[in-house]
């Protein structure tokens, strides 16, 4: 039997701390939110939220990038690819964004988080307006063309199973708060259009280029 706590342990209390989020942010003069990339491995998820990330600190903010390949490297290390270990993988990301949010950062996560369920679940984790879905838009086609790490071949000849695209199921986003063209724009093109949409939704001071 687990001995592991459960949400509704009542020997374990929330300690509220007298430094709180609020706090926190204002020292760093910023509002916290966390950004979450999901897209097909090879969208150009790490890519662009490495360049959006670099982009945010030039302007002054105080930011943290979780990337899928290197959380899987570490917290993440005893995960593979089932569903159950997927959602697993993204409860236990959920919640270290929201803890880094916390800490009053704006955070950037790049992971396929293919299904819906489980990008709901970390929306839920936050505050309206906190998490905003990055959807980078690309088709298989493109990503498999691209296949920066060959994997997409390997799957094909069966080397890697559940590999989302092929024999495992990716759920496009419904309503993604930023929706970008992907296959069709450079990764300039691309960071600037988040900039804008973070500026309009008050995320960041507007940007005069
Ligand atoms: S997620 O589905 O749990 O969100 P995550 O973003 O952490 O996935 O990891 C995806 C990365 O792991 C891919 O970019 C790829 O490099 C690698 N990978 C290895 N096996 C698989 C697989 N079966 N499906 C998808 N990606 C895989």
């Amino acid at each position: 039997m687990s001995t592991a706590p459960t949400k509704k342990d009542e020997n374990i209390v929330w300690h509220q701390h007298a430094i709180d989020k609020a706090f926190r942010a204002t020292l760093k003069n910023q509002k916290p939110a966390v950004l979450w990339f999901t897209g097909l491995s090879g969208a150009g998820k790490s890519t662009v939220a490495g360049a959006l990330e670099n982009r945010l600190a030039q302007l002054g903010y105080h930011t943290y990038l979780l990337d899928g390949d290197n959380v899987r490297h570490g917290l993440c290390s005893d995960l593979g690819f089932s569903a159950q270990d997927r959602r697993e993988n993204i409860r236990r990301i959920g919640e270290l964004a929201k803890l880094m949010a916390d800490a009053g950062l704006i955070v950037l996560t790049a992971f396929i988080s293919p299904h819906r369920a489980e990008r709901q679940m970390v929306r839920e984790l936050l505050p309206e307006g906190e998490f905003l879905e990055v959807f980078v838009n690309t088709t298989l086609e493109v990503c498999e063309q691209r296949d920066p790490k060959g994997l997409y071949k390997k799957a094909r000849a069966g080397e890697i199973a559940n590999f989302t695209g092929i024999d495992s199921e990716y759920e496009v986003p419904l309503q993604p708060e930023i929706d970008l063209p992907a296959g069709e724009q450079g990764i300039d093109a691309l960071v600037e259009l988040c900039v804008s949409e973070l500026s309009q939704r008050g995320i960041i001071a507007p940007v005069s280029n």
